[in-house]
């Protein structure tokens, strides 16, 4: 063994050990994964200080690496991917697509341009026609990989607001923003709050935005819609309300809108899904007429998060708005860096061909549908023991209330404590409830049975 630390010869010997100990320390993390806590304990989140130490001036040994990160960190982990994770719509992964983002991590590749890594461009242009046709979106939908549902909202919106601008006389790629015509943005009172980051991002400030009132599923109001006129317009809607799972009604706003030459985006971050489903596929009705749409891989479909969609049908504006061009690239026009607001990403299309592949398309619906039965399963309990549900269930979200906001506070912090399962809280329209979003692969209606006997037994001893 050289002393020096940087020693090319030891990091080629350390490769084959180091993945192999890597390889058994996960299988151990997945094996132990549906027994554990979801929440880590205090002493596991305490031990994370042991991370805290200047970089060290000598190299370390890769294997002693794996071993420092397993021990510290794998317990310290919020267990997101358990089955008896019900917060923010996280999804788990599937087998495959964890292999599949191993495998290419291990390949280093950058689909940047198709001279780069022509595998991973050919499963990128695979695995767009997989999901186009999976979400029954027009033929001439162009996807684009990115990190998650808001850099896809950016994505799509860049494209909107300077096709809309341009119809109006303004090209903002050559003149910017400054002086450019004032744009209509119309979202529902209920629009995620990353849409209004990524309208921020592209210059939308929050009071040029019309926000529509919505009903009791948060979705919007469509008596309430204003009038629509020949003013450059964006129309941003959603597919799936976080708290209620409701879903706009596309058919009407989209005809209406359209009708006057607006561009209309819509955010189907996990509802977009309910698409693949010939159950639920009626949510979407009309959602085809839309310009564009952003989803994620890493909510409903169970892939790796850093997997969010951009989907747009006029590739044309989306590739002005983000155009680049320098003499040392070796650029093609159908090069994914045309398309992507990165030029450097990773190979993300590959866990999305993966997952997509490992279900089929009978299997991705099935998934779906399992979910939403659990949904109504998780649902038809709470009822049964006398807890008040505030939502219609439509697809894999419901709320709960456990009585007084004061007791459903306390009932959530007891549940996120017990550590059994974990739920967020939310106030939905003045109420407090206890948020459930159903999109793991591997939820099993055993598992709703024992978290409500846990909720059972904390609702007896707080009322005590
Ligand atoms: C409806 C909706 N839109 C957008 C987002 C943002 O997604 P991401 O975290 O992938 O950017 C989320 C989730 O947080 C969501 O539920």
């Amino acid at each position: 063994m050289s002393n020096k630390n940087f020693d090319i010869n030891n990091l080629w010997r350390e490769k084959e050990e180091v993945l192999d100990l890597t390889h058994q320390v996960s299988k151990e993390f997945l094996r132990a994964l549906p027994h554990r806590n979801v929440l880590p304990s205090k002493e596991d989140v305490l031990n994370l200080e042991q991370f805290v130490y200047k970089l060290p001036e000598n190299a370390t040994n890769a294997t002693a690496i794996i071993k420092e990160l397993n021990t510290l960190g794998s317990p310290g982990t919020m267990l997101t991917a358990s089955p008896r994770y019900f917060g923010f719509v996280n999804g788990g992964a599937l087998p495959a697509s964890i292999a599949a983002m191993w495998l290419a991590t291990v390949w280093d590749q950058s689909p940047t341009m198709k001279l780069m890594s022509p595998t991973v461009c050919k499963l990128e242009k695979v695995v767009e026609e997989w999901i186009v046709d999976i979400l029954n979106l027009p033929s001439d939908t162009t996807c684009s990989y990115v990190t998650g549902t808001t850099t896809a909202d950016i994505l799509c919106l860049v494209g909107a607001r300077n096709y809309v601008l341009k119809k109006y006389g303004w090209d903002v790629v050559k003149k910017g923003l400054i002086g450019a015509p004032k744009i209509r943005v119309i979202v529902g009172e209920e629009v995620h709050t990353t849409m209004l980051r990524a309208l921020r991002v592209i210059g939308i400030g929050n009071e040029q935005i019309e926000k529509v009132s919505v009903n009791k599923a948060g979705v919007i109001d469509i008596t309430a819609l204003p009038r629509f006129n020949d003013e450059p317009t964006i129309v941003c809607l959603n597919a799936g309300n976080t708290d209620t799972g409701g879903f706009d009604d596309f058919n009407y706003i989209i005809d209406k809108a359209k009708k006057y030459g607006a561009w209309v985006h819509v955010d189907g971050a996990f509802g977009l899904w309910a698409r693949t489903s010939q159950h639920y596929r009626y949510l979407t009705k009309g959602i085809e007429k839309a310009d564009s749409w952003a989803t994620d891989g890493h909510k409903w479909l169970n892939t790796p998060y850093d997997s969010g969609i951009a989907l747009f049908r006029n590739e044309r504006a989306i590739q002005e708005s983000i155009q680049l061009k320098a003499n040392y690239l070796i650029q093609d026009s159908e090069d994914p860096m045309n398309t992507t607001l990165e030029t450097s990403r990773r190979a993300r299309a590959v866990e999305l061909w993966a997952a997509l592949k490992s279900l089929g398309k009978r299997g991705v619906s099935e998934m779906i549908d399992n979910s939403c039965r659990l949904t109504k399963y998780f649902e038809s309990q709470l009822k049964a023991a006398g807890f008040e549900i505030l939502n219609e269930v439509f697809i894999n979200q419901v709320m709960v209330s456990f009585g007084s906001s004061k007791k459903t506070k306390l009932m959530i912090k007891a549940i996120q404590d017990d550590g059994l399962a974990w739920f967020s809280g939310t106030n939905w329209q003045g109420k407090e409830a206890m948020r459930i979003s159903v999109s793991n692969w591997a939820t099993t209606t055993t598992d709703i049975d024992r978290i409500m006997e846990l909720i059972l037994k904390l609702n007896k001893e707080i009322k005590a």
